[in-house]
């Protein structure tokens, strides 16, 4: 028995990283997996080898900004499968510059992609969860330690992921007076080893020394890996959270005890 058997989870950003770690972990426990993204031969190749292992898994092109597929992909989901149980929100960009070196350009690029389309996602997910018989399901809002933090060289990304943590909350209470039966979670990762971070280390010049740092840096004394995500994700799609509502799940290493 899959700790989320027979569930149908939308995973945005599902090509690489955190949403492929979550995407693989949730087919083995049971789910059928959405993955969507605009890398395409990363999320079809995904998609193929999950299935492949004997899970239940397919790859959509979405661009997570964009307004209009957003009802048309869940509305085909719920076509073909008859529901769906589980939005993650995970698709993301990163920007390394400082208040002083971001253009508006760039801040609504981050802004966009990191907290307009968890808007989005959320919102066609609670018109299709809230419809269905039974009605109910999770939505999964990957947020970040930078969105607990101030961090000096991320100022678009710490304003688009501190947005992705109370909007959370604001949806979550929503949609519980609603008795939609639909819970709305953030996850607060630090710095955790996928493409995303260790382009931040090329940045530096020195990618082996920036995984050092990191490892320093965390009281747990090394950086994230996927799966150290992935398994939260899991609990806070799975019925052994169905008393977790807007609640901040923080996966960083002890970074932000200091
Ligand atoms: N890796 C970390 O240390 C870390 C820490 C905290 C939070 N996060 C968050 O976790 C999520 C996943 O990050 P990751 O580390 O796996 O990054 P990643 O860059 O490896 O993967 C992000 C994925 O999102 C996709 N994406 C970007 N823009 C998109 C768009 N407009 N439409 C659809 N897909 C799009 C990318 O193509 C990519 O496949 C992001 O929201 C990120 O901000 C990551």
């Amino acid at each position: 028995m899959g700790r989320v058997d027979g569930k149908i989870a939308l995973i945005t950003g599902g090509a690489r990283g955190l949403g492929e770690a979550t995407g693989r972990t949730m087919a083995k426990e049971g789910a059928t997996v959405v993955l969507t993204d605009m890398l395409d031969d990363l999320g079809k190749t995904v998609a193929e080898e999950i299935n492949n292992e004997g899970g239940n898994a397919e790859y959509l092109h979405q661009d997570v900004t964009q307004e209009g597929p957003w009802d048309e992909i869940v509305s085909d989901i719920v076509n073909r499968y008859g529901r769906l149980d589980v939005v993650v929100n995970n698709a993301g960009v990163v920007l390394d510059a400082t208040v002083e070196d971001t253009s508006l350009a760039e801040w609504r690029h981050v802004n966009a992609v990191n907290s307009e389309a968890v808007f989005l996602g959320t919102r066609a997910g609670i018109k299709a969860m809230k419809a269905q018989d039974p009605k109910g399901g999770s939505i999964v809002n990957i947020s970040s330690v930078a969105g607990l933090i101030g961090i000096d060289n991320l100022a678009a990304y710490n304003a688009s992921k501190g947005a992705v943590r109370l909007f959370t909350k604001s949806a979550a209470l929503h949609v519980a007076q609603e008795g939609y039966n639909i819970r709305v979670n953030s996850v607060h990762p630090s710095y955790t080893w996928t493409p995303m971070v260790q382009h931040l280390g090329d940045n530096t010049g020195d990618r082996d020394a920036f995984f050092d740092a990191l490892g320093e840096a965390h009281p747990l004394g090394r950086p994230g890996v996927p799966m150290d995500i992935a398994w939260g994700v899991l609990y806070l799609a799975s019925d052994e959270s169905t008393w977790v509502t807007g609640s901040e799940l923080v996966i960083d290493g002890g970074l932000t005890c200091r």
